[in-house]
């Protein structure tokens, strides 16, 4: 079986919308297929201030949601970055190859310092992106699955494979993106010009997974729409109908040229009223499970802790063949 490897940041409570279909619904696709390794990362959560206590909990949360959204222990590993002391080992060498240019390069990091200010932004943010390649190396996965704003670190993260293999010898899988060209980038419902996201939306942009039904129908029914009435895909002219047609059809399986027809004379109205119904519909069982998983907290704790000796199990020894091969004196 390919191997996949991905990643979630924990941040402050529930997931939104945009990465369940980036992401995160891959990676319940891609367990029955790929020998699937996810983590919840803890450690690129700590680039910015978080409250320990509430880390701890949106750890939790974390993993409960995935588990919630289809994510099953039995068909692949589930684990919380800092439970393996390997990633942030890694994420040191990698370190030392990767060039301060290149580094700087990343949009995400210009995006993130510069909405922060010089003075507030760590080196961690800085590194964030390395310790990422650490992850994804740790496992030799073939394939990452993320969203499209991810695609500039895999990129990355292929270029720092390639000059450690050139320099110490193949050690490393030169990993691709996992990236549906549908759901790449699902845009926030105020201002479909931006792509949905915590640190970026408003509260009224972005739909969370966890929210009561009544607080996401409200937001879809006063989604930004374009003008002109006619409901068509469009994503130049029509972004933000072209939006709410991507979502609707990504939770349905219902292609977009038939909900095109099906909506054909309707008014905007209607296509938001009917996909309020279609993400409630979705997030009802959804909220249930994840609320299951996080009832019972010793037994979420023990099934992360098998998912991180699982992980271990395969990041130790490349670990140990990486110290090998730069020259670190093993331990008597
Ligand atoms: P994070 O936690 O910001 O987001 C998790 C996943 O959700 C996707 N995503 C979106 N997809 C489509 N439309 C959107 N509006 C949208 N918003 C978020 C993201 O692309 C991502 O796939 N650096 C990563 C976490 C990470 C990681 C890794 C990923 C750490 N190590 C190793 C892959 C492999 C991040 O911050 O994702």
């Amino acid at each position: 079986r390919p191997r996949v490897l991905s990643g979630i940041q924990p941040t402050a409570g529930s997931f939104h919308l945009g990465n369940y279909l980036g992401a995160v619904r891959q990676w319940v696709a891609l367990q029955e297929t790929h020998d699937a390794f996810y983590s919840v990362v803890d450690l690129h959560a700590i680039t910015v201030p978080q409250d320990p206590r509430e880390l701890r909990e949106s750890t939790r949360l974390a993993a409960a949601q995935l588990l919630g959204a289809g994510l099953d222990p039995e068909r692949c590993t589930l684990f919380v970055q800092s439970q393996v002391p390997e990633h942030a080992q890694l994420a040191w060498v990698m370190n030392c190859l990767t060039g301060f240019g290149e580094a700087s390069r990343m949009t995400q990091f210009k995006d993130k310092s510069a909405r922060q200010g010089a003075e507030s932004t760590t080196v961690g943010l800085f590194t964030y992106p390395v310790l990422q390649i650490a992850d994804i190396l740790l496992y030799h996965a073939q394939q990452v699955p993320v969203g499209e704003d991810q695609r500039q670190h895999i990129e990355l993260t292929r270029d720092v494979a390639e000059r450690f293999n050139g320099r110490f010898g193949t050690t490393f899988t030169v990993p691709q993106p996992y990236i549906l060209k549908d759901t790449a980038k699902i845009y926030d419902l105020q201002d479909p010009s931006i792509k949905m996201s915590k640190s970026a939306s408003s509260p009224k942009g972005i739909i969370n997974l966890l929210d009561e039904p009544k607080v996401s129908a409200k937001k879809i029914r006063s989604a930004v729409t374009d003008t002109g009435t006619e409901i068509r895909y469009d994503p130049q002219d029509k972004p933000g109908v072209s939006n709410l047609l991507t979502i609707y059809s990504a939770l349905t399986g219902i292609g977009v040229p038939e909900l095109v027809d099906k909506f054909a004379g309707q008014l905007y109205g209607a296509l938001k009223t009917q996909l309020a119904e279609v993400v409630t519909e979705w997030a009802a069982p959804f909220r249930a499970r994840t609320l299951e998983y996080l009832a019972d907290p010793a037994e979420l704790d023990r099934l992360l802790a098998v998912g991180a000796d699982k992980a271990r199990a395969v990041a130790a020894p490349v670990l140990a063949e990486v110290y090998d091969k730069v020259g670190f004196l093993p331990a008597a």
